[in-house]
């Protein structure tokens, strides 16, 4: 029975991440969901939705921020996801995740390592962004991972702009004459991000990497301790209002505010605007393409989450 631990399980990555495992492998797996509180609602909620596939599961006390025994919690682990919340860790992010893969490293069970990640911004914007934390604090993970050369067998799964961003961080707003605005800051209409849907796609990539580490091909060397961006389209903001539109038969407009006022997120945006995500990809990534992983579309998205939104 494989085990699969996954860091940050209970929350938007890691549930997707879980739920794959399950609906796939239903009781012919363990999944260890590593979370600091295994009696929360979303644990338990966590729990229930994994056990109605069969799955075994087994809610694991760590509060990583706090140095615990990583090795403990790891024991047996034949697959690893690693998220870490960078708006939680900060500046720490980088040697809590290291520490976890020291130890994941020492597993002799361990067969795939699949690492939540983003691009290194300061470097390619020549030094010209350097306040984008959450991207960096990651990427110096992939420097390290990197580094290790073969002590460990590692994906990095670099992530686009969360299609559930549009959704869950209220970006959209009815107006008195029933049109919609979606209010974003810095970026354009015309500017184009890779996307990742979460609750869709990176479940079936991460379950898809772990499937073929566990077949007797094994990862194709193309995909073996490097980083690929996960997601099925590249779109422009103005394509999202675009698509809204015929879909919802709604007029919407897009509205380009000066700033959120918040450091990191205004430079990531500023970054996109002058650098794009992932602008040397093909999005989907021909690798992850290649080994069948499936990937939605614009049109899916808007259609199960945003066509028939509720406003409130
Ligand atoms: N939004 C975007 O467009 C976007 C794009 C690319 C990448 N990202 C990255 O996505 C990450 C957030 O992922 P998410 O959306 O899945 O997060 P989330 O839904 O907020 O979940 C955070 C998870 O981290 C766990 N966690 C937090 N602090 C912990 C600690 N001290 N010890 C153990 N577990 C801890 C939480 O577990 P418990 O609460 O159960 O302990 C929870 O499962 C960020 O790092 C961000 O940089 C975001």
């Amino acid at each position: 029975m494989p085990v699969f631990t996954i860091y940050g399980a209970t929350g938007l990555q890691g549930k997707a991440v879980a739920t794959s495992i399950a609906e796939k492998f239903g009781s012919a797996a363990t999944i260890r969901a590593v979370t600091r509180d295994p009696s929360s609602e979303r644990s338990q909620t966590l729990r229930k939705t994994l056990g109605a596939h069969g799955a075994k599961v087994e809610l694991v006390q760590s509060d990583i921020k706090s140095s615990p025994d990583h090795a403990q919690a790891l024991v047996g682990t034949e697959f690893l996801f690693l998220n870490t919340n960078s708006f939680e860790l900060f500046e720490a992010e980088t040697q809590i995740a290291k520490d976890i893969i020291d130890a994941a490293a020492q597993l002799p069970s361990l067969r795939l390592l699949v690492w939540s990640t983003l691009p290194p911004a300061s470097k390619l914007s020549n030094g010209k962004l350097t306040g984008i934390k959450h991207f960096d604090q990651k990427a110096r993970v992939d420097e390290y991972l990197i580094s290790l050369g073969d002590k460990i067998p590692w994906v990095g799964a670099q992530l686009g702009w969360f299609a559930e961003n549009v959704r869950d961080y209220h970006l959209l707003s009815e107006q008195a004459d029933g049109s919609v605005t979606f209010k974003y800051a810095i970026a354009t209409e015309e500017t184009a991000v890779a996307w990742t849907w979460i609750e869709r796609e990176l479940g079936p990539a991460v379950l898809g990497l772990f499937e073929v580490a566990l077949s007797s091909a094994g990862l194709p060397q193309e995909l073996k301790n490097t980083s690929i961006p996960v997601g099925g389209w590249r779109v422009t903001l103005g394509e999202l209002v675009q698509e809204y539109s015929r879909q919802s038969g709604r007029k919407f407009n897009y509205e380009r505010i000066s700033g959120w006022g918040n450091q990191d997120l205004d430079q990531m945006n500023e970054f996109f605007v002058e650098f794009g995500l992932y602008p040397e990809w093909e999005i989907p990534a021909p690798p992850l393409k290649k080994l069948g992983i499936p990937t939605k579309t614009l049109q899916e998205f808007v259609a199960d989450s945003l066509a028939h939104h509720k406003f409130k």
